[in-house]
Order: C-alpha cells, then sequence, then structure tokens
C-alpha cells in the first residue's frame, strides 16, 4: 500500500509522513531528499545548474521507480502532482492525500526557509504573497484530484489514520 502525501511548500507533507508512516508501521520516504541522495545534489542546486525542466523530469522518474515498494507514505514536493501525469499515476498506485493549507499559513511558514526553496529564493515579500495565490489556484485543479482531502493546520495523525481506514482494510 502506498499512501502520496500531496500539497502545497509549507503543508505539512514531510513531517506528517513520518508521524503517519511511524503509527502504521510503514516506510517514510521524503521523494525531494530521495532526489538529493540520488543525484548527490540538492534540489536549489539541480534547479540552479540544470533548471526546473529538468528537476521535473527526475522528480517524475523518482516517483514512478516507488512503485514496487510495499508499505510507504511518501512525502511528494509541491509540484509533483502537477507535472506530467503524476497525479493519475499516483491515483492509480495508492491512495493520495491531499493537505490543504492557508495562503497566509505557507507564507509565515515558508518565508524564514525562503533560502532553501529554489522557486521563491529571490522574492521579495510581497512577491512572495503574489507567487502563493497564483500558483495555488494554478494547482488546485491537480490537488483536487486526491482520493482524500484534510486541512494540513493542526492535523492529528489519528485524522489522518480515520480518513484512511476505508482505504486501508483491503
Ligand atoms: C516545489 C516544492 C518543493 C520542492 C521544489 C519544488 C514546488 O517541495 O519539490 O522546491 O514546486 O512547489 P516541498 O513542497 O516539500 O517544499
Amino acid at each position: 500500500m502506498l499512501i502520496f502525501l500531496i500539497g502545497f511548500m509549507g503543508a505539512g507533507k514531510s513531517s506528517q509522513a513520518k508521524k503517519l508512516a511511524a503509527r502504521l508501521n510503514f516506510e517514510s520516504i521524503d521523494l525531494d531528499e530521495l532526489i538529493e541522495k540520488t543525484n548527490k545534489q540538492s534540489t536549489s542546486e539541480i534547479f540552479k545548474i540544470s533548471g526546473e525542466q529538468h528537476f521535473r523530469k527526475i522528480e517524475s522518474e523518482t516517483l514512478r521507480a516507488l512503485s514496487e515498494k510495499q508499505n510507504a507514505v511518501i512525502a511528494t514536493g509541491g509540484g509533483t502532482p502537477c507535472f506530467f501525469d503524476n497525479m493519475q499515476w499516483m491515483n492509480e498506485k495508492g491512495i493520495t492525500v491531499y493537505l490543504k493549507i492557508h495562503p497566509g499559513t505557507v507564507y509565515h511558514r515558508i518565508a524564514p526557509s525562503k533560502s532553501k526553496r529554489p522557486l521563491i529564493s529571490h522574492m521579495n515579500d510581497a512577491d512572495l504573497m503574489e507567487y502563493i495565490m497564483e500558483t495555488m489556484i494554478e494547482r488546485a485543479p491537480f490537488y483536487n484530484q486526491a482520493k482524500i482531502q484534510m486541512s494540513g493546520l493542526n492535523l492529528k495523525t489519528e485524522d489522518l489514520v480515520s480518513a484512511l481506514k476505508p482505504f486501508l482494510k483491503d
């Protein structure tokens, strides 16, 4: 069983994946970390040296390489569902969970770590807020294809487990 956590930067995908995996006794996989390990470069370096298009290609390949995993919770990157047919692929392979988050909360969560986030590292505060609002609207049609949608704010692992129960039965 594969569980994919999707949603915008700052939605809490990585921390929720660790907690959920521990609770279910599943493996926890962070897609960005896996990309960094496999390519021996940080995501920022990949964006800077090879460009976003290249990043999206290896992101999609790294995602697909997980198809043989047994029981795993996978924290995807914020853009993962929105490129190639990644969202369809994830829905075919497992359970997708969209962690929804308000743009203002995203802003407060990601502004302090801006320098480590290649898409926003160069932005001033006003540009960042505009980017979050616009990109969320663009990405919504992809995120909304998730099988489960939950608020990512103050999310308890037990609430995630309850929402997953109907899917985990078989
Ligand atoms: C991205 C989000 C990042 C990372 C990359 C691109 C995006 O992941 O994959 O910087 O397009 O929103 P997180 O959502 O884990 O920060």
